[in-house]
C-alpha cells in the first residue's frame, strides 16, 4: 500500500525545514489529520516515576515548542508528549536558516536557540487544555538571562498547576554556555533550587510531579560520574539521555555535515543508546531514564529499552516517516513483545545492557 505520506513529504520537502515545521502544526492544529487508532496493549502499560504511562513511546521536545499542539500528538498515538523548551521570556533565537535535514542520512542538525513565545503564552494553551493525558513542560533559560537558575526555578512555579511532569533541559548546544551546568557544582546548585521549589509546590498543592534532568551524549566519563552521583544525591526523578550531539560521526552527506548546530536523527542512534546504558550502569536499577537519540522503529525502540530504558522519545525520525510513525512503532512493538514471551515491556529493560561497551 502507498504510504500517502510519502506522496505528502515530496511536497512538504520542497519548503525549507522550518517551514514545513510550521505547516505541520498548522495541519496537526486544524485537526486535518485523523487520529492514530492503536490498541492498548497492556503489555506496553507501565508506572514509571509515579505516573502511568499506556505505552512507552513518547514526542521529544523542541517539536511542539510552544504547546499549540500536545492533544493532537496524544491521538497520534504518543503515550506522552513534551513540550517546549520554553523560557520565562519569549525570544527569537538564532538567524535563519536554522534547521537542516540530511535527508540521505534521516538526520538534522539545528541551530534553533530556544526561539519560544515565553511561559505566559505556553501557560495559557495548557491551561484551555481538558487536562487529560500526560504531556511534560520541558523548561530553560533565556539566553540573555542573568540568573539562570533562577529561570528554570520560575519554570517550575509557573507550569506547576499544568504540567505531569518536568524536564530541565542542561543540554541544548545552541544557547551559549547552557551545558555548563552539567558540570558538579553548577548542577549541584541547579537541582537544589528546583527540586526545592518543586517540594514547595508539591507541598501546596498535594502532588508531587516528577523532575527530569535533561543530559548531552557529548559527556566525559567523568562528566557522567558527576551526573550520576548529583543526581542520586539529589533524589531526582529520571534522567532524559539525549539531547542532540555536537558529533558529525555516522554521516554520509557531508554537505551539510559542516552547519553549526546539534545533531540528531538515526546516526545519533548508536551514541545516546550508549549513554543510555552508561548510565544505567552509574544510577543502578531504581531511577528512571528515558532514552532519546535516533529512534525509528519497534526494534530501536526496544534495543534503548534493552540497553537500560524504561521510556523513549523521538522527534527527527518523524520528519522522515510522518505522522503515522508512532502507531506504526507501537504496532509492531507489541509484536516483539509478545514474540519475547513476556507479561511486561518492563521485563525487557537492562536485557541487553552489556552490548553497549563504556563510552
Ligand atoms: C528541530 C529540533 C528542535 C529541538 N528543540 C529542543 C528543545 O527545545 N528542547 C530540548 O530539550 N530538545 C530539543 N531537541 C532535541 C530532541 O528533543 C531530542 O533530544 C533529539 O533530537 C534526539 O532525538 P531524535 O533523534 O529522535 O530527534 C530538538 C531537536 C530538533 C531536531
Amino acid at each position: 500500500m502507498i504510504d500517502p505520506f510519502k506522496l505528502t513529504r515530496r511536497g512538504l520537502f520542497l519548503f525549507d525545514p522550518e517551514t514545513a515545521h510550521g505547516l505541520s502544526i498548522a495541519a496537526l492544529k486544524s485537526g486535518v489529520l485523523p487520529a492514530c487508532r492503536v490498541p492498548a496493549d497492556p503489555k506496553l502499560r507501565q508506572t514509571v516515576a509515579g505516573l502511568d504511562f499506556a505505552n512507552p513511546l513518547g514526542l521529544a521536545a523542541g517539536y511542539d515548542k510552544n504547546a499549540e499542539v500536545p492533544d493532537a500528538m496524544l491521538k497520534l498515538g504518543f503515550g506522552f508528549t513534551e513540550i517546549g523548551t520554553v523560557t520565562p521570556k519569549p525570544q527569537a533565537g538564532n538567524a535563519k536558516p536554522r534547521i537542516f535535514r540530511l535527508e540521505q542520512d534521516e538526520a538534522v542538525i539545528n541551530r534553533l536557540g530556544f526561539n519560544n513565545d515565553g511561559h505566559d503564552a505556553a501557560f495559557a494553551r495548557l491551561s484551555a487544555r481538558s487536562g487529560a493525558g500526560i504531556v511534560g513542560v520541558n523548561i530553560g533559560a533565556n539566553k540573555d538571562s542573568e540568573d539562570r537558575v533562577a529561570d528554570y526555578v520560575a519554570g517550575i512555579r509557573r507550569f506547576y498547576s499544568v504540567a505531569k511532569y518536568f524536564t530541565a533541559n542542561i543540554s541544548s548546544p545552541n544557547t551559549p554556555g547552557l551545558r555548563d551546568l552539567q558540570a558538579r557544582d553548577s548542577l549541584t546548585a541547579l537541582l537544589s533550587a528546583v527540586l526545592a521549589a518543586r517540594n514547595d509546590e508539591a507541598q501546596k498543592s498535594g502532588k508531587r510531579l516528577p523532575v527530569f534532568l535533561k543530559i548531552a551524549p557529548d559527556l566525559t566519563r567523568e562528566g557522567m560520574d558527576d551526573i550520576a552521583a548529583v543526581a542520586l544525591e539529589q533524589d531526582l526523578d529520571g534522567l532524559i539521555v539525549s539531547n542532540t550531539t555536537l558529533s558529525r560521526d555516522g554521516l554520509t552527506d557531508q554537505r551539510q555535515a559542516g552547519e553549526a548546530g546539534g545533531m540528531s536523527g538515526k546516526p545519533l542512534f548508536a551514541k545516546s543508546t550508549a549513554v543510555v546504558a552508561a548510565m544505567r550502569r552509574r544510577l543502578g536499577p531504581a531511577m528512571p531514564i528515558i532514552g532519546v537519540g535516533g529512534v525509528s522503529s519497534a526494534q530501536t525502540a526496544l534495543d534503548k529499552i534493552r540497553a537500560g530504558a524504561d521510556l523513549v522519545q523521538l522527534y527527527s525520525c518523524m520528519v522522515y516517516e510522518g505522522p503515522g510513525l508512532p502507531a506504526k512503532i507501537l504496532r509492531e512493538l507489541s509484536l516483539l513483545v509478545a514474540r519475547e514471551g513476556v507479561a511486561s515491556i518492563r521485563e525487557l529493560r537492562d536485557t541487553r545492557l552489556d552490548h553497549w561497551p563504556e563510552v
